[in-house]
């Protein structure tokens, strides 16, 4: 690893965990259980190697769609989740950010709060910056970032503001991040799943088909020597 370029910014969609659970006869929020503690293990793992951005994919627009007792066990996964890292957090440099559709009521007053509250007091930390993306969808949110865009912009006839990729990224949740330059996908899925649409345009993919709970350290770093392998040209020749 010592000779390796460290992506500065690396995206990840932890599929699987449902498999992973059904593989042992054990209730699927067992899998997102064993997941959360895989995630943990990857933040601190991430950090240890300079990598100054993770954003992972926690809970999509769709997965409201799937039974209410799973539903109710994701979001008591992460209110438990921010619970523990409000407690923590003075001790620990991670930089801790939502990007998702918060505001949403579909996402119960208390978990709102929560999530507010880690952000505010983990807002100046040093380390890694973590996003989750917890009711993110890549579509709603070039939705809501066009909306907003538009409501706080005069670009009316004879207006001198113009629509750039720049104005645009503004809006979108993870403005002032620089775009991932490795995503990594679990359990042999190879989709994004409305999963950063825009930010990742050029980024390189790295696909597994482990389950996302058995996924590891050793893994990760595959998948940033395999990263160390690929070309990127971002539309230039050689
Ligand atoms: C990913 O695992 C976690 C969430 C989407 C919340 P899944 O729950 O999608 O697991 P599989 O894909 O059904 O195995
Ligand atoms: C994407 O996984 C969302 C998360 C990992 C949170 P899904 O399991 O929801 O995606 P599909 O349904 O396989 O495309
Ligand atoms: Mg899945």
């Amino acid at each position: 690893m010592e000779q390796m370029e460290i992506p500065v910014h690396v995206a990840i969609i932890m599929d699987g965990n449902g498999r992973w659970a059904k593989e042992r006869n054990l209730p699927r929020n067992e899998g997102h259980r064993k997941g959360t503690k895989v995630l943990e293990k990857i933040i601190k793992h991430a950090r240890h190697l300079g990598i100054q951005y993770l954003t992972v994919y926690a809970f999509s627009t769709e997965n409201w769609n799937r039974p209410p007792n799973e539903v109710k066990g994701l979001i008591r996964l992460f209110t438990s989740y921010l619970d523990q890292h409000i407690k923590k957090a003075a001790k620990d440099d991670v930089r801790f950010h939502v990007i998702g559709d918060v505001e949403s009521p579909h996402i119960p007053e208390e978990l709102r709060h929560k999530i507010k509250l880690l952000q505010e007091i983990t807002k100046d930390k040093k380390g890694i910056c973590f996003n989750m993306a917890f009711n993110y969808g890549g579509r709603d949110e070039i939705l809501r970032a066009c909306k907003r865009m538009i409501k706080e912009n005069d670009f009316g006839d004879g207006k001198n503001t113009e629509v750039t990729e720049a104005l645009f990224s503004q809006y979108l949740d993870t403005a002032g991040q620089p775009d991932p330059d490795l995503m990594i996908r679990t359990s042999g899925e190879v989709r994004t799943s409305n999963f950063l649409p825009w930010q990742l345009t050029y980024s390189e993919f790295y696909f597994t088909s482990h389950l996302w709970p058995d996924f590891t350290i050793d893994e990760f770093n595959t998948a940033i020597e395999e990263y160390n392998r690929r070309s990127r040209r971002f539309g230039q020749s050689e």
